[in-house]
């Protein structure tokens, strides 16, 4: 159970982002939603108040310094800390790198990577001065596989960082009792896939042992996993969240 806890999940007006959020609202965590996208987070927010839950929607586009610092300010005002940092929000890129101009390079390292970067410097005096506190990335296979049908290079390059990223707040983090662990989800149906052609996500399917998609539900159960006090001891882990596609 996270009653009691704050949680700050970033892209969660829709897909996996969404997801995360209604399953920590629903083990008790009061909740910052942010989207770049108002509407959706609102309707999120609303959703979780309907159920008797705290939500608080805020549009702040993640790759803004400024913003971010002053999204993790507002959560302090409204509910005294935060607990648990989610960076899930992101962008696909794909194509061949032939392809990849330098603004579209600069735009996923920016939401990707730089944006989770922000997100955690924004968060972690709070979680050291309360000796605690979950940092949790969602990254990608493409991350560890370079891409192909889920990502072009870029994108991979981007969610790699992520990985690294993850590793070393984990051990700025351990002395401090904050985690920071890595899932890399394979396809899971969202609107970030919903442009694969059937033979394209059939393809992906057929590399899965366990023969479908992922779910943004099966994504939100290893973040709830990495914030609850179950994962006390495990930081600087990745875990694949992926059908077995990946299985390193
Ligand atoms: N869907 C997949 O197959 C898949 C696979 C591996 C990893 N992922 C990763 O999971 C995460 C969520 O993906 P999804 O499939 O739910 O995507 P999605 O496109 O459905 O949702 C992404 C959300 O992030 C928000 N967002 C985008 N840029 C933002 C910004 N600058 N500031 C704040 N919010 C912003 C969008 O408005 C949207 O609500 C992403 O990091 C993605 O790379 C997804």
């Amino acid at each position: 159970m996270l009653k009691g806890k704050t949680a700050i999940i970033t892209g969660a007006g829709r897909g996996i982002g969404r997801a995360i959020t209604l399953a920590l609202a629903g083990r008790g965590a009061d909740i910052v939603v942010n989207d770049i996208d108002m509407g959706p987070a609102r309707s999120v927010a609303e959703e979780i108040a309907a159920c008797g839950g705290r939500a608080m929607a805020v549009k702040v586009d993640v790759t803004d310094e400024a913003a971010v610092n002053d999204m993790v300010a507002a959560a302090v005002v409204r509910f005294g800390k935060v607990d648990i940092l989610v960076n899930n929000a992101g962008v696909v890129q794909t194509g061949p790198l032939t392809g990849i101009s330098p603004a579209a390079w600069d735009k996923v390292m920016a939401v990707n990577l730089k944006a989770v970067f922000l997100c955690c410097k924004a968060v972690f005096p709070l979680m050291m001065d309360h000796r605690g506190g979950r940092i949790i990335n969602i990254a990608s296979v493409a991350g560890k596989r370079g891409g192909g049908l889920l990502g072009n290079s870029c994108y991979a390059a981007s969610k790699g960082g992520v990985i690294a990223f993850t590793k070393g707040v984990a051990r700025e983090g351990g002395p401090y009792n904050i985690t920071a662990n890595a899932i890399t989800p394979a396809l899971t149906d969202t609107d970030m896939t919903g442009g694969l052609t059937p033979a394209q996500r059939e393809t992906i399917i057929q590399m899965m042992p366990l023969g479908r998609a992922g779910r943004p539900e099966d994504i939100a159960a290893a973040v709830c996993f990495f914030a609850s006090d179950d994962a006390a001891f495990v930081t600087g882990t990745v875990l694949n969240v992926d059908g077995g596609l990946t299985m390193d």
